[in-house]
């Protein structure tokens, strides 16, 4: 009986690239995310190793570290490798014999026309310095991530909103597999948008760590109440006694709304507005509310940092599970292309 309910249950997969250490930005708008769905549906999560080679196939040296820092910050957060399924893209060989099967069906100017890759060429293009040319493996980017999601024939991914045009492209690869095969063997994706506002940088930039205005999960207190003090608060407050325009408060009200509680909110905002608070004071105690959330995560954070090897073993059981069903799929698609 309780398998029958597990059969039942939808199945979602979501991927992240190897960039490292994640920031709040990824743990408020993705994992919060991800750690809700766990409940109710059959997750994948795993992690985008090969999707960072269409970029940085020339920079490796970290790319085994990152995949743990991500994974860390995963269980840190609260993905449950009892519940989820965590795994490595690249322990998975049948997602990249899919990703030939669907590269062979997915026509050239159908990714040729992604806007999401067309900006990635484009940002290549112009950083000096880097290698930039455009691989053949890169234009398959929006296929090898239909691969991904097909492996498993979910049917709900969960991304931000600059993954969809690829996701537009995995809808029409089904679609296209299974009328060129007479079939209805896979399901045509949705994507699952995230709800939660999106968190901007100390300086009201998109939260990045290349442009150094991110708060990591793994930071300590200390950096983190450091950090918080840089953040932009209302440009034209100069004295403690000012009137205040939390509204104008481009950074440190924003993160009170995502962080406080509705009360403490309520008062920063009348005490703003009377001047009877002073940003630095705000701030401090901003930052003290923010590390009083990440406490757990971090503790958590610290136990396997010093286990890594339980990282490993999660990796390890994760990927056997997802290979199990990958080559259900795999045998099921050879069969309907009728390939020997
Ligand atoms: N392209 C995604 C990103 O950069 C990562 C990714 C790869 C992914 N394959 C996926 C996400 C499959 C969802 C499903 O964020
Ligand atoms: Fe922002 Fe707080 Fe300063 Fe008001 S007192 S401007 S809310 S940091």
């Amino acid at each position: 009986m309780a398998n029958n309910i597990e059969t039942k249950k939808k199945k979602i997969v979501s991927g992240m690239r190897p960039t490292g250490k994640l920031h709040l930005g990824h743990y408020l708008g993705v994992i919060e995310n991800w750690v809700k769905l766990q409940n109710e549906y059959d997750c994948y999560f795993f992690v985008a190793d090969w999707h960072a080679l269409t970029t940085k196939y020339d920079k490796t040296e970290d790319l085994r570290q990152n995949t743990l820092e991500v994974v860390l910050d995963w269980v840190s957060c609260g993905i449950d490798p009892n519940r989820s399924t965590i795994y490595v893209q690249s322990l998975i060989p049948e997602t990249a014999e899919l990703n030939i099967y669907l590269g062979m069906v997915t026509p050239q100017n159908w990714v040729e026309r992604d806007p999401t890759l067309k900006d990635m060429v484009k940002i290549l293009k112009t950083k000096e310095g880097t290698n930039s040319q455009i691989s053949y493996g890169l234009m398959g980017y929006p296929v090898l991530m239909s691969a991904d999601i097909m492996t498993f024939n979910a049917s709900i991914v969960p991304v931000g909103k600059d993954q969809v045009a690829h996701l537009e492209i995995t809808r029409d690869i089904a679609r296209r597999f299974n009328h060129i095969y007479q079939t209805e063997f896979f399901n045509e994706p949705v994507p699952k948008l995230t709800q939660v506002p999106l968190l901007c940088g100390l300086d009201g930039n998109k939260m990045g760590k290349s442009l150094n205005n991110d708060i990591k999960i793994s930071d300590d207190e200390q950096t983190t109440a450091k950090k918080i003090m840089q953040a932009i608060t209302d440009p034209s407050r100069i004295r403690r006694d000012d009137l205040g325009h939390p509204d104008n408060c481009e950074v440190a009200f924003k993160y009170w709304q995502i962080f406080g509680d509705s009360d403490t909110i309520k008062i920063v905002e009348s005490e703003c507005k009377k001047g009877e608070r002073g940003c630095a004071d705000c701030k401090r105690q901003l930052g003290t509310v923010i590390n009083e959330r990440l406490a757990p995560i971090r503790e958590k954070r610290h136990y396997y940092e010093n286990h890594i090897e339980e990282i490993e073993q999660i990796i390890e059981a994760g990927t056997n599970k997802a290979r199990v069903e990958a080559q259900k799929t795999l045998k099921e698609v050879r069969k309907i292309i009728k390939i020997y």
